[in-house]
């Protein structure tokens, strides 16, 4: 039902198929809200998530998404598995594939792996994030949750504020908004701006007043802290002052923009709580957003049938 047999990233993906995902995620947005949350579309599917990282949201999220499809679901963890003793990436995931699996879902943190994974085994492989690459389903859920909210992708202004360098969120969320038709500005301390930024089709813009003025929706990334201090980044307190989401600094503008965030959040570095927490807000919607985008993008890789009443 898809054109591509796995989903690495959002660069070069077809537009016709981010769209029937979004669309086919608001039918189990759908699904989500009934009393008993669970649909039989991929009974006999068994997918493992394979978590070379850490991950509160995007296992959660896959895993109930799984389970709401009534999928076999199996974790791996590698500070548990045989890793540790020295088994090869190639060999675990042989030895898993050999347990008769349909997909596999993988968070690693060097860029590219799941593509290699594609060259050891057969079955379908979904990147959950993989390094400073991609994090492809995070885009699809945070377009899924802005074309819920204004009902159009197309034209749409997107400001995303931060590190943009070391941001596989920020780099999935330009390659689909920008097939989507939506106008991206990045904005960030120019340490972590990449020079090649302006040629992925967006604008950069160093001052976060205008962007907030331009933008219909800011997508705010986690700083992290790791890179204070290092030379990329001011202090954390300079960092909030030049470019931290305030209220004070909203409410300087007369419109009310739709603030998202992908998580984790650094409350008061790069959002402030009383931002995070307002109604302008749509950081939990999606969260609910991403188990409905992950049902859609399992469901319509892993061919499953759609129950009556969910078409
Ligand atoms: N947004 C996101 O990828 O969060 P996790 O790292 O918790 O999965």
């Amino acid at each position: 039902m898809l054109q591509q047999k796995h989903l690495l990233g959002l660069e070069g993906y077809p537009a016709e198929d981010i769209q029937t995902i979004i669309d086919t995620a608001f039918t189990f947005r759908e699904v989500l809200d009934r009393p008993i949350k669970k649909v039989p579309s991929l009974q006999g599917k068994t997918i493992v998530n394979l978590f070379f990282e850490n991950s509160t949201r995007t296992r959660i999220s896959f895993e109930l998404a799984q389970k709401r499809l009534s999928a076999d679901t199996v974790n791996f963890s590698a500070s548990t598995s045989s890793l540790k003793k020295g088994e090869t990436f190639k060999d675990t995931a042989q030895n898993i594939e050999a347990m008769k699996i349909d997909a596999v879902v993988m968070r690693h943190p060097t860029p590219g792996a799941p593509l290699h994974l594609t060259q050891h085994i057969n079955s379908i492989v979904i990147n959950a994030g993989d390094g400073t690459h991609e994090h492809p389903t995070q885009a699809i859920l945070d377009m899924t949750s802005l074309h819920e909210k204004f009902g159009y992708l197309k034209g749409l202004k997107v400001g995303i504020i931060g590190d943009i360098s070391h941001s596989r969120v920020a780099l999935s969320n330009i390659h689909g908004l920008k097939t989507m038709g939506a106008e991206v500005t990045l904005c960030g301390p120019s340490t972590l701006i990449p020079p090649f930024a302006e040629d992925l089709g967006v604008s950069v813009n160093y001052n976060v007043d205008e962007v907030i003025e331009w933008a219909d929706a800011l997508n705010v990334l986690r700083i992290q802290r790791e890179r204070m201090g290092g030379g990329l980044l001011p202090s954390v307190r300079e960092y909030r002052n030049l470019f931290g989401i305030s209220t004070e600094r909203l409410s300087n503008h007369k419109k009310e923009i739709v603030i998202m965030h992908p998580g984790p959040i650094n409350r008061g570095v790069e959002i402030d709580s009383s931002v995070a927490d307002s109604d302008q807000a749509i950081i939990l919607d999606q969260v609910l957003n991403g188990v409905a985008s992950r049902m859609a993008i399992l469901y319509l890789l892993l061919g499953g049938k759609q129950e009556e009443g969910n078409s």
